[in-house]
C-alpha cells in the first residue's frame, strides 16, 4: 500500500515537472521582448494607439483614433497587421514587422590598420631575391622604389616583384639630389627610369620618391608622378642591424604607416621576417603604398 502511495506521489511530480518545462516553453510570446507580429503585447499595441494619435489629418488635426469606428477595448486585443490596417500613414514603414536577424560582426567588418613596406635602392640580385622570397612566404605586398641603371642591369628582378604583385616605383636613375641638378638632368634622372621600368614590366610607375627625401617645388613641377616619402625611418642602411630596424618600426609605426627599408643590404632581408610579424601580431594589414595613398 505505501509503495503504491510513493508511486503516485512520483507520477504526480513527474507530470507536475513535465507541465512546467511545457509551460516555460510556450510561455514566452506573452513575455516582453518575445514580440511576434501576430501576438503584441498590450504594451505594444497601446503604443500603436499612441503613435495613431499623433498623426494629423489633412487639416493638421489630430486623428480621433476612437472616431474610426473601434474601441479601445478592441484596440487593445487586437492584431498589429489590423491595426495597421486601420491608418496607414505613408510615411510608416514596414520595418518593425521583420525581426532583423542580428548581423554577426566579421573580420572584415573591422577596420585594420594599414601600413606600406617600401623598399629603396634596388634591385639588388641578392638581397632582392631574399626579400621577395620572404614577402612570398607571408603573401604580402610591397612597393620597390628602383633605381633606373639597376633596373637595366636586373630587368628580370623587377619583372619579377612586378608579377608577384609588388609595385614598382621610381627612384631617379643614379640616386642624384634632384634639388641641386638642373631641371633638363632632373627629367633624364626621371624619365629614363620611367623607361626602364617600363621595359622590364610593360607598365611605366605612377610614384617616385626623391634620392635622400631631397625635393621641392621645382622638382614637383617636372613630373606628374606623385610624390611619396616615408614616415617610418628603419635606418637600416645606417646601422646594418636587424634588432635595431625592428625596434625602429616598433617605435615609430602607426596606421597608415610607410616604412622605409633598402633592399640592398642583407641585415635587412634578416630582420624582414620579424618586423612582418610584429605587424601582423599589431593587427596591421599590409598595402602597396598607392595603395595607402588612395
Ligand atoms: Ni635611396
Amino acid at each position: 500500500m505505501k509503495k503504491q502511495i510513493w508511486k503516485l506521489i512520483a507520477t504526480l511530480g513527474l507530470i507536475a515537472v513535465i507541465f512546467l518545462q511545457f509551460n516555460i516553453k510556450v510561455s514566452p510570446q506573452t513575455q516582453e521582448g518575445s514580440y511576434s507580429l501576430t501576438h503584441p503585447s498590450l504594451t505594444q499595441q497601446l503604443a500603436y494607439v499612441a503613435f495613431l494619435q499623433t498623426i494629423k489629418d489633412d487639416t493638421g488635426n489630430s486623428m480621433d483614433v476612437e472616431k474610426m469606428t473601434i474601441r479601445q477595448s478592441e484596440l487593445a486585443c487586437m492584431p498589429l497587421y489590423k491595426l495597421k490596417k486601420i491608418c496607414e500613414p505613408a510615411d510608416f514603414t514596414d520595418q518593425e514587422e521583420k525581426e532583423e536577424p542580428q548581423k554577426k560582426p566579421t573580420v572584415d567588418a573591422i577596420k585594420k590598420k594599414k601600413v606600406a613596406l617600401t623598399f629603396d635602392d634596388g634591385p639588388h640580385p641578392k638581397v632582392t631575391e631574399r626579400i621577395l622570397a620572404v614577402l612570398r612566404q607571408y603573401d604580402i605586398p610591397a612597393t620597390f622604389f628602383v633605381i633606373g641603371q639597376n633596373v637595366e642591369k636586373y630587368p628580370q628582378i623587377v619583372q619579377q616583384a612586378a608579377d608577384e604583385g609588388h609595385e614598382i616605383a621610381n627612384h631617379s636613375w643614379s640616386h642624384r639630389n634632384l634639388t641641386k641638378i638642373p631641371n633638363d638632368q632632373v627629367l633624364v634622372e626621371l624619365n629614363q627610369t620611367n623607361e626602364a621600368i617600363y621595359k622590364a614590366t610593360g607598365k611605366y610607375p605612377s610614384m617616385y620618391r626623391p634620392p635622400y627625401g631631397a625635393t621641392n617645388a621645382n622638382v614637383r613641377s617636372l613630373t606628374s608622378m606623385e610624390t611619396v616619402m616615408w614616415n617610418v625611418d628603419t635606418l637600416d642602411w645606417k646601422h646594418r642591424t636587424p634588432e635595431k630596424t625592428l625596434a625602429y618600426v616598433k617605435e615609430q609605426v602607426k596606421d597608415n604607416g610607410i616604412i622605409l627599408m633598402h633592399d640592398i643590404h642583407s641585415e635587412t632581408a634578416d630582420a624582414l621576417e620579424a618586423v612582418i610579424n610584429y605587424l601582423i601580431e599589431q593587427n596591421y594589414e599590409f598595402v602597396t603604398a598607392s595603395e595607402l595613398l588612395e
